[in-house]
Order: structure tokens, then sequence, then C-alpha cells
């Protein structure tokens, strides 16, 4: 499933339109029965005094498509994920049917249902300043006289470049997810939505051959002069009015997106179309086999089914969990206000650790419910299956990110019987993705990652771990080309992996901070040793800190005669 996974909700907030009675009693209920808030609003009304926004809160809409946009309009600015429940007739936004409410709901709950950022526009005019999900319809005015025939002018122009003039009916500016009946019935294309932020004209009934659908950016300024009277619709009449001669419509991508929630039971977005608008490349029955999910990078799995291997699919469930987790770390970067001191000044944790530490472990437990999950910011739970053990950090570089360091990043690892088999290292500020399954290869962003081949210690980038009286600084940094101490232990390892650092050294370093990148630095042909030159051993200890020395192999036998001499800085 592509988008990021929801894996929190405490509350939910609710927009009922008038005979969605029973969906709500249900909904009810089933929030009930679980402990989760529960607030019901009518459609139009303001939630201000009902959000916390200090609780994962889930947005949930009672209605048809109407309730669905006011949803949006409620809850897309603050950023509220939401899921629409379609207690109308033809809804193309709510897609859950009222009998798999509960179904969906509880996927919800586990985890496993994604979340989509919806592109949005944003609409000015005279009289109007709105954000749209759908479209945006500039048309002319019906005559009086009906027999009067009228069309609308329209100049486009895009970044202040003249598109030209539109001569019919009118246009549509739609996003993704809106209008796809209208473009269709236009001769404009489909617009995929899912990960699509793309905005597309569609003239309606042009009189001009030669005006095509355009394609651009949400960066791209339209502006729209009327050359006679015009209607503005913003979301099917969401915000509209009559437009003069010589008014201008400017329509951008808006800053914020909607965050539509995605569950299994949403009919897939050609299933819909083929439904609903009778797409004709297939039956409305697809055949089994024809039922694929979306294809994996190397290294990846998305297939859930029976027999498929517990390591690819763990793969899959730490690529996800991680970046979930990676948002909220993004969106606090920078900003954190309480630091709380563990051991010492510089072993430290944040609020960001712990929301971090919540997404990765719930989405983990709820996909593997047997396996054990260690993670450094929580209690241990044990499992079942004594074979699996997840290691986590789920902030590696808590120093960096509080500090507004860019470097920090997630590490998720799988150890099967003891040894490290699986690592996923996520980096969101730049939003690297560094993936490995042993025996199999290591990736980033789905791209194979190898060390480098450097076997002269004069001609190497070396990176240091805590290094309490820079002994190894001052050793190497005359040996080599340079030392960086760059403040996360499980990147260092990643940097290895792919090559912007020939060998690195960790003093004293927990499992947790190393799990996965090792499985990384491992796959893609780091050797990895302890100070003495023995092969590293994991082991889940949560006392003791380790020395671990990782080099590109061919650099080893160099760097272990320094470190067994001790360090000592040589003589000038
Ligand atoms: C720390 C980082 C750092 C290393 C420390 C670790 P944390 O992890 O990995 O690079 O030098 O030893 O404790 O506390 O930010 O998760
Ligand atoms: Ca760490
Ligand atoms: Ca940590």
């Amino acid at each position: 499933m592509q988008g990021r996974r929801l894996a929190t909700t405490d509350e939910l907030i609710a927009i009922v339109s008038p005979d969605s009675e029973g969906p709500l009693e249900t909904l009810t209920e089933w929030a009930d029965e679980r402990g989760l808030g529960l607030s019901t609003v009518d459609v139009g009304d303001d939630i201000g005094g009902v959000y916390d926004e200090s609780r994962a809160t889930l947005g949930v809409t009672l209605g048809g498509d109407g309730t669905f946009l006011e949803g949006v309009k409620t809850f897309a600015p603050r950023e509220i994920p939401q899921l629409g429940v379609n207690t109308g007739t033809l809804a193309f936004l709510a897609r859950v049917e009222p009998e798999d409410l509960e179904d969906a709901l509880e996927e919800v709950l586990h985890g496993r249902a994604a979340v989509d950022s919806r592109q949005q526009v944003h609409v000015t005019a005279p009289g109007v300043d709105a954000t749209g999900i759908n479209d945006v319809m500039v048309q002319q005015v019906p005559p009086e006289n009906p027999i009067d025939r009228k069309v609308a002018r329209l100049d486009v122009y895009a970044d202040d470049e003249y598109i030209g003039e539109f001569e019919g009916t009118g246009l549509a500016v739609s996003t993704p997810t809106g209008s796809t009946g209208i473009s269709l019935s236009a001769n404009g294309p489909v617009h995929y939505p899912v990960n699509n932020h793309t905005l597309q004209i569609v003239p309606l009934h042009t009189h001009n051959l030669g005006v095509r659908p355009i394609v651009v950016s949400p960066e791209t300024e339209l502006r729209i002069i009327t050359r006679g009277q015009a209607s503005l619709l913003v979301d099917g009449g969401r915000a509209h009015t009559i437009l003069s001669e010589d008014d201008e419509i400017t329509v951008t991508g808006a800053d914020k997106r909607a965050h539509v929630v995605r569950t299994s039971y949403d009919d897939h977005f050609f299933t819909a179309i083929t439904k609903k608008l009778g797409w004709s490349l297939r039956d409305a029955t697809v055949p089994p086999e024809k039922r694929l999910e979306s294809p994996s990078p190397p290294g990846t799995a998305t297939t859930d089914c029976e027999g498929t291997d517990t390591v690819q699919r763990a793969l899959t469930v730490a690529t996800e969990a991680a970046k979930a987790a990676g948002e909220p770390l993004r969106e606090l970067h920078g900003q954190v206000e309480s630091i709380a001191v563990k051991s010492n000044k510089s072993d430290i944790v944040t609020e960001a650790d712990h929301q971090a530490d919540r997404i990765i472990t719930t989405a983990v437990g709820n996909e593997f419910p047997d396996h054990a999950i260690f993670s450094e910011e929580s209690t241990r739970q044990t499992g079942e299956n004594a074979d699996y053990l997840w290691v986590i950090d789920p902030l590696d570089g808590t120093g960096n990110f509080a500090h507004g360091n860019p470097n920090y990043s997630i590490s998720v690892a799988l150890i099967e019987d003891g040894e490290p088999v699986m690592g996923v290292v996520y980096v969101p500020e730049t939003d690297e993705l560094f993936t490995a399954i042993a025996g199999e290869g290591a990736w980033r962003d789905g791209d194979p990652i190898r060390t480098t081949d450097r076997d002269r210690l004069d001609e190497s980038m070396l990176i240091s771990g805590y290094d309490p009286d820079g002994s190894f600084l001052s050793h190497f940094y005359q040996e080599s080309r340079g030392v960086r101490r760059l403040g996360s232990a499980a990147l260092n390892l990643c940097y290895l992996a792919s090559g912007s650092a020939d060998a690195i050294w960790e003093h004293d370093t927990y499992s947790w901070d190393i799990a996965a990148g090792l499985v990384i630095a491992r796959a893609a042909g780091a050797t990895i040793t302890d100070e003495s030159g023995a092969p590293f051993e994991f082991v889940l200890d949560t006392d003791e800190r380790r020395a671990l020395l990782g080099s590109n192999g061919s650099l080893h036998p160099a760097l272990l005669e320094h470190v067994a001499d001790g360090l000592t800085t040589p003589a000038e």
C-alpha cells in the first residue's frame, strides 16, 4: 500500500450529515468499546471546541461526497487524517460503505491503514478566497433566454506566460482527486490521484480544435482573465461567484494538503472508475491473477499473503513504519522545547523520540503480534515466537535533532535467531532510505549500494563515533584524508555502506544504535569487527556499550594496526 501509515489514534471527530443515524450508532458503539473519545458535529459546524491538538485524532465523515468535502475544509487545515464513510448514494470521495465501517476502523486502529496526501487548489478572485480538493470551474453564465447562445472567453496564463484564449463553455482546473467524470467527458485525461500533486486544465466544449488539456505543477500560478461574464465554482459550489469582464482568477496548489485515509475497504482508483464510470478497459470484476499490488523496488515486498517470507514482509513494514515516524520528526525538528537527560548530559531524550517510538512499535506490533520488540524508548515486549526480535532506535542522533542539526535517523532491525537479518535506516531530513536483507544486498532508495575499495589510509575518509578523549581524531586525522564526527551511529554505518566513508569507529555503542546499520553495512560488503579484529558479534545488551570498527575490508588491517597501538598520537 502506498502512502504513509497511520499508526496512532486516540480520538475521533465525526462530521455527521442528516440521515446517517445508523452508521453513527455503529461508530459510537465501536469507539465506546475501545475507550476512544468520540465527538460529533453537524455538517458546517466548527470543531474548535472539541479538537485537542495534542491527541492523535482521526476525522470521520458520515455522509456523501458533500459531507466529505466539508470534512476536508475542517480537517485539512489542522492536518487531521480523514476517513470518508459513504452514507450517500454515488460517492467518489467517501469510499467506505457503512457495512464495512467497523472493519475499516479496526484497520486504522491497528496501524494498517495508509494516508494519502491529496493536493488541494487555492483560488482567489473578486469576492473569493477559497481552497478546494476537487476542482475550479470557470464557465459561461447561462443566458436568460435559452435560445441565446453564450460562450465564455477566457485568457489563461501560466506563471505569466500567455497560454491562449479558451473559448467555449469554459474550463475546469482540477486536482488529481476531482473532476474525473467532467474531464473524461471533455476529452481530458484520467488523472491518477495517488502520490500525484499536479493540476490539470481541461477546456470544456471548446470551439477551438487546438486547445488541449494542460498539466502543470502545484507551484505554477494560473491566471484566468474573463473576457465577459463568467461563473466561478470551487468544489461544486462550496465557494462561488459571478465574475464580470476583466476580472482575474488565480489558481495554484494550496499549501495544505488533505490527508485522506485509505483502508482495504476502499475501492482502488481504477476499480472505482470501472464500476462508477464504465471504464471500458476491463470488466468490473478483476480476475484474481490481475489483482496486482504495486511493483516493488529491489529489496522490498508489498504483498502480505500467506507464504511471503517474513523477512521480506518485515522490510516492508519497517520501511512504512520508519517513514511514518519521520513525519512528526520533520515537523518537530529544530523546535524541541523539553529535553530530558537520561544517564548524562549527552544522553538525552525528547518528546519526539517517544512519538517516533509509539508509531514504530504500534506498526510492528500490529503486523507481527508474536514477535518480541525492543525499542530504546519503551519497555520490552515479549513475543510467543522466540525466533524473532525487533530492535529499534526511534531517533538516533537525538543531540543533533534537538539542536536543529539534520543529521539524525530512524533505525529498525529484525533479529532472527540472534542474528540481525533485516535493517532499515531512514533519514527524515533528506528522505533517504537505506535498507538491507542479510545475504541479499543493501540499497539506498531502491538502488544497490557497495562499500569503496580504497586501500590507502592516507586517501581515506573516516567517521568516528563518540570519542571521549579525542584520541581517534587526533591519531587518524594525521593518517587519513579526514575524520568526521557526525552524531548518528546508524547513519555512520549507512555512509560506510554507501561509500561516503571508507571506515568508521565507535568507541562505545549500544546494540540498538547499530543493529540496522550493521545489516546494511555488512550486506554492502563491509568488514565489521571489535577493536581486536574479532568479528563483531551482535548481542542485545541493554547495559553494555561496545566498541566497533567497520571498514570497506581492504583498509581493515591498517586500521587495526593503529587501533591495536592504543590510538596514540603519532610523533611529529
Ligand atoms: C547516540 C548516537 C551517537 C553516538 C551515541 C549514541 P541517541 O544515540 O548514535 O552518534 O555517539 O553513543 O547514544 O542517543 O541519539 O539515540
Ligand atoms: Ca542511538
Ligand atoms: Ca535514540
